[in-house]
């Protein structure tokens, strides 16, 4: 006999009254915190390292209210998270409204399941509802040599669909993490043209 499959993540758009639950908002930091330490916690000097948070409970409070956070739960865990934040509608010079994609990390437990792939697939498709024409993302990388795990997300991305098109200095981007990088490192600006419906789900 055959094993049952296991129920799949339950994946949601957190409502902005979700903010004000601190142990939700508190299970979201960790995970990413941790993702991120794992991720490129070697982008930085030791006692930033220590310190450093990739987020804090302010900061993803705000997110819920002001902005979007998907969380993908499973047995009554967050296994995974993603934010997207919409720019304001077509500007004056007739820009294209861009959703940019952050806050994103999948418990290192429940990789590979395509637990990643279905978080973004998700947030593209809300984006397209909500008129935009671009998803933007940027990805912290440096300027010369490789790393294990930012090779990985370029690949990963390019198959989703992403491509690089443009560099941004961290001096000018993100300018207080400038002391504590340890290899010269900039910010690659990621796109992907939303066209056509894309995923109904
Ligand atoms: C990037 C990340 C979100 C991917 O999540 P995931 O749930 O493991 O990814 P998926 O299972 O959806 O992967 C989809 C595809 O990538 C492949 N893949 C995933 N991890 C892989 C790995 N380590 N090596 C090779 N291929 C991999 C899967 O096999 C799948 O390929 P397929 O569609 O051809 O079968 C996850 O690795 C993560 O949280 N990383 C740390 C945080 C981070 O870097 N966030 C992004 C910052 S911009």
């Amino acid at each position: 006999m055959t094993e049952p499959e296991p129920a799949p993540a339950v994946i949601q758009l957190l409502p902005p009254e979700a903010a004000s639950n601190p142990s939700l908002v508190s299970e979201i930091t960790t995970l990413v915190n941790q993702v991120y330490i794992e991720a490129e916690g070697d982008f930085f000097v030791e006692p930033r390292l220590r310190k450093l948070l990739r987020t804090n409970p302010a900061q993803v409070t705000e997110y819920i209210q002001l902005h979007g956070v998907y969380t993908a739960t499973h047995s009554g865990h967050i296994i995974g998270c993603i934010k997207l934040q919409i720019e304001d509608p077509e500007d004056q010079a007739g820009n294209a409204r861009v959703g940019h994609l952050g806050l994103f990390a999948i418990s290192s437990s429940q990789r590979r399941s395509g637990l990643g792939r279905r978080l973004v697939e998700v947030v593209e498709q809300d984006a397209r509802l909500r008129g935009c024409h671009i998803m933007e993302l940027e990805i912290l990388t440096p300027k010369e040599g490789g790393h294990v795990f930012k090779d990985f997300l370029k690949v990963w991305y390019s198959k989703m669909g992403y491509r690089p098109v443009r560099n941004e200095e961290l001096a000018d981007a993100l300018p207080f993490l400038v002391p504590d990088i340890t290899r010269p490192s900039h910010l690659v600006i990621y796109q992907k043209h939303l066209v056509g419906k894309g995923l109904v789900y």
